[in-house]
């Protein structure tokens, strides 16, 4: 592991002749709870039920004996509401090693049509720019899918600043607008890229060039591993994402201004990813809390989706297995209890809801400020990306990032894309909530066991301390799931891209 090299005794040794005794003790002291903080998070730090300590312990542990303590625990209650998790001075880290060299001027091509939503599609992007690396290919500017399920017709500048994508990779790939006139007509390969695929499936491929200029590749999402790959190529993804892969001037500019409005209002907001849209329920079959009329609609919408394979779908077995969005009236209930005021802002990052303002009520009345882009923003500025589903998602995605606390009430490829965005920032707050843990507590809240008072509070909570967005490592599959299962497992690298692309001081590389 990369991280055992921070560790190595005889370079302690080493510094402690050098350096002054405090030096020394404080570096010891560093290490000591980085490694603290390493152990627990392989335990699964935010493992589900786990009786691991959360970082606020950590934190308090590392004050014991200081006359702080009691002052730290006091804060802990409001601060933690909104602060980011405390984040043992780690920080972003994409700069490639010494050994990385330029790219070089190729004469082979790779042309990508990426498919699926906005953050799939920026993910994928991503990953074809580390394999053209890997495959020392030169990448045409991605084509936009246009069919999917969004029919967003959008093309790649619309969304992305392509100047920006382009220069900013110049020392990692070479990224061209098209391909140079002559290649267009002569045979390409056309080739689907195994899923989660390694380093040397990239690297045996480009036998192909041998025959063929140009590979055609049809599909960009998930086709790169998330872990044992060399730390360049790593940290390559990472620039990609977060540095080169910058939204186009229109939608930067209109997601600044709704930040600086939504901060005018309040200061703080958090940022709502409410999955409750038709098509969402419809295919996770989740029709709890819905009238009879309505769960008839999304059984019908399923049945016939052709390319939504699982038709038949119990629904209270769905929601008892955490597998449901939590509804609208559950995320009033869940926010409420860990402590959030009725005051609160909360900007609803969304589709459009079922059900519409109906469906909101109950959460409007925990939550009376609720803000939807629609709200925020004048018809005038909306005008242009309403039609484009991934324009607006890009607002949403900008939105999110810049909130002081994100909340996703379903886990998706904008959740994971945010939370990983927001670690690598510097943990910014991210609460993901436990669904499955909190179907239990609503339904005795239902049955009315429970009410939504103390007692909910604490319990719910408890539940959430560790799952805030502290820092851990990425965590891999479970111990026994073995084949392909194993990389669904696994947590993605863009959720958490932590330990490539942050660091603590030391490791800059
Ligand atoms: C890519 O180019 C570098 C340097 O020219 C070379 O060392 C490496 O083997 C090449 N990789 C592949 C997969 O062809
Ligand atoms: C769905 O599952 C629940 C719990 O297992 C069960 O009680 C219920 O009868 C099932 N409903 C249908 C329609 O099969």
């Amino acid at each position: 592991m990369a991280y055992s090299r921070a560790f190595n005794p005889r370079r302690v040794k080493f510094l402690s002749r050098k350096l002054h005794p405090i030096t020394f003790y404080l570096v010891l002291l560093v290490a000591f709870f980085l490694f603290t903080l390493i152990y627990i998070s392989r335990k699964g730090l935010e493992g589900v039920g786990q009786k691991a300590a959360s970082s606020e312990e950590i934190r308090s542990e590392r004050v014991q004996g200081d006359d702080d303590i009691l002052h730290s625990k006091v804060i802990m209650q409001g601060e933690q509401l909104w602060t980011p998790s405390f984040s043992f001075g780690l920080h972003p880290c994409v700069k490639p090693t010494s050994k990385y060299k330029a790219a070089q001027e190729t004469n082979r091509f790779i042309t990508v049509r990426s498919n699926g939503g906005l953050n799939q599609m920026r993910t994928g992007i991503s990953d074809m720019v580390a394999v053209a690396r890997i495959m020392n290919a030169t990448l045409v500017v991605p084509q936009l899918d246009r069919r999917s399920f969004w029919k967003d017709s959008s093309s790649f500048e619309d969304i992305f600043d392509v100047d920006h994508f382009i220069n900013n990779l110049e020392r990692d790939v070479r990224v061209i607008r098209e391909l140079p006139k002559g290649l267009e007509s002569i045979p390409h390969a056309r080739r689907h890229f195994g899923s989660w695929s390694s380093m040397g499936y990239y690297e045996e491929l480009t036998h192909l060039f041998k025959d063929y200029q140009v590979i055609h590749v049809p599909k960009s999402d998930s086709r790169l591993a998330n872990n044992d790959l060399p730390l360049d190529i790593q940290r390559l993804r990472c620039r990609a994402l977060y540095q080169a892969l910058h939204f186009s001037p229109p939608i930067e500019i209109l997601g600044k201004k709704l930040v600086e409005r939504l901060r005018s209002r309040k200061g703080k907001y958090i940022a709502l990813h409410l999955r409750y849209e038709k098509d969402m329920l419809s295919f996770t079959g989740c029709t709890y809390g819905l009238t009879e009329a309505e769960s008839e609609e999304l059984r019908i919408m399923r049945e016939s989706t052709s390319h939504w394979k699982v038709k038949k779908i119990n629904s209270t077995e769905q929601r008892n297995e955490g597998s449901c969005p939590l509804t609208p009236k559950e995320v009033g209930i869940f926010l409420r209890a860990l402590g959030y005021p009725s005051s609160t802002l909360i900007y609803i990052a969304a589709g459009e809801i079922y059900g519409g303002s109906n469906q909101l009520l109950e959460l409007a009345s925990r939550f009376p400020n609720l803000i939807f882009k629609e709200t925020l923003a004048s018809a005038e500025e909306l005008e242009d990306f309403t039609d484009h589903a991934s324009q607006t998602a890009a607002l949403d995605y900008i939105i999110s990032v810049e909130s002081d606390v994100f909340v996703p009430s379903y886990s998706g490829n904008m959740a994971r894309a945010v939370e990983g965005h927001r670690r690598f920032l510097g943990h910014r707050r991210t609460i993901s909530p436990d669904r499955k843990g909190l179907v239990e507590v609503f339904d005795r809240i239902e049955s009315r066991e429970m009410n939504e008072g103390s007692s909910l509070s604490r319990k719910v909570r408890k539940m959430h301390e560790n799952r805030q967005g502290a820092p851990r490592i990425r965590r891999t599959a479970a111990p026994g799931v073995r084949g392909r299962a194993r990389f669904r497992d696994e947590e993605s690298f863009y959720e958490n891209p932590y330990p490539e692309c942050i660091c603590t001081r030391k490791r800059q590389l």
